[in-house]
């Protein structure tokens, strides 16, 4: 494997992983490379977003029925024109628009489907807090000469071929896994290049962060709220005292917790009908980074359930996350189960 190899490309990291891999035909390394190309571009239009007037709100709503701010436009819009060109997708479904997008037919159909956030934690865009981009990779299952459908869009998370996330912080971090463990890769700006700076990345087995909106405490459910009780009294009672890091950027919480340990929550709340699974999607936030976390020894579940292994009925569906340090979300899954109180 490349791991090894601090400093190579991430050009040349998937080169030589094609190499590796029997059967490759360069297809999946077209596809990321063209994943890698969106990202630097959206790192590109985040970098200068205070420049040149694309912040603030771009006035619509999208299909969540949240406000759209200019760069979530074209971030969106980055990925689907850089994966369409690619000529390896057959379609694609981003977190901005309602149903799945095909691709245009000037471009080959492929053998991919990609879900997309095209950019995560964009309520903090004015505030220059951390945002990201995510991916979820599947291989379409229906016939090549049909139409993509629902079948190709709506499979459970463990069928993912790869996933992976950006960081756009103070520095530009790609940190992906095509099912053979997870790198990082940092963006060296003076040569536009992402170079291998996080080799085959573990989590730790357990943390001392917790990451939730402790603003929902009223509207969680009884565990949720006796877990987090348990953490802020944890001295008292078993001795580990737990820091709260909340920034409000899936991305940037996760990212953080993947590196140092510790448990990110986004439970069910009642604080919003019309999400009674909570804020999180399946699709294009829960499972990738689920796939991630589960390739660095981490553990993902709703409370109740392994998130690789819910089955989506629907593209924009939703699910409470509980993810991190497998300990720890260990748990958590026993104060749902009631073995803690
Ligand atoms: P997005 O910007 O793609 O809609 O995602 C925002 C999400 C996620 O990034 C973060 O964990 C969560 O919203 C924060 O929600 P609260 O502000 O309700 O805590
Ligand atoms: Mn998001
Ligand atoms: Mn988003």
């Amino acid at each position: 494997m490349a791991t090894d190899n601090i400093g190579i490309t991430i050009s040349n990291h998937l080169l030589l992983n094609q190499q590796l891999t029997e059967g490759a035909t360069g297809s999946y390394t077209r596809l990321l490379q063209a994943l890698v190309l969106a990202c630097k571009i959206i790192q590109r239009d985040v970098a200068k977003a205070g420049l040149v007037d694309i912040l603030g709100r771009a006035g619509t709503v999208n299909v969540q029925g949240e406000e759209v701010q200019k760069l979530d436009e074209l971030a969106n819009n980055t990925v689907k024109r850089r994966l369409s060109a690619s000529g390896e997708v057959c379609g694609l479904v981003s977190e901005e628009e309602a149903d799945i997008i095909e691709i245009p037919r000037q471009y080959p159909q492929g053998g991919y489907v990609v879900h997309f956030d095209p950019l995560d934690g964009s309520s903090n865009i004015d505030a220059n807090v951390s945002i990201g981009t995510i991916f979820s990779i599947y291989r379409r299952v229906t016939e090549p000469s049909n139409d993509i459908n629902l079948q190709d869009a709506l499979q459970p998370g463990l069928k993912q071929v790869g996933a992976g996330y950006v960081i756009y912080g103070s520095s530009c971090i790609l940190v992906f896994s095509t099912g053979q463990g997870v790198n990082g890769f940092t963006l060296d700006p003076s040569i536009g290049e992402f170079l291998l700076s996080h080799p085959n990345i573990k989590t730790p087995n357990k943390g001392k962060i917790y990451s939730i909106n402790e603003g929902n405490y009223g509207y969680w459910d009884e565990p949720t709220k006796n877990y987090v009780d348990w953490l802020k009294n944890g001295y008292a009672d078993h001795k580990i005292h737990y820091t709260a890091r909340y920034v409000g950027s899936l991305v940037a919480d996760f990212h953080r917790n993947l590196l140092y340990g510790g448990i990110f929550l986004y439970p069910a709340d009642l604080k919003d009908p019309k999400k009674p699974q909570g804020k999180l999607r399946l699709m294009c936030e829960a499972n990738p980074l689920a796939y991630i976390v589960e390739q660095a020894g981490g553990r993902a579940s709703t409370g109740k359930e392994r998130i690789l292994e819910v089955e989506p009925r629907y593209i924009h569906q939703r699910t409470p996350l509980i993810i991190g340090s497998p300990d720890d979300v260990r748990v958590y899954e026993e104060f749902v189960e009631g073995k803690r109180g």
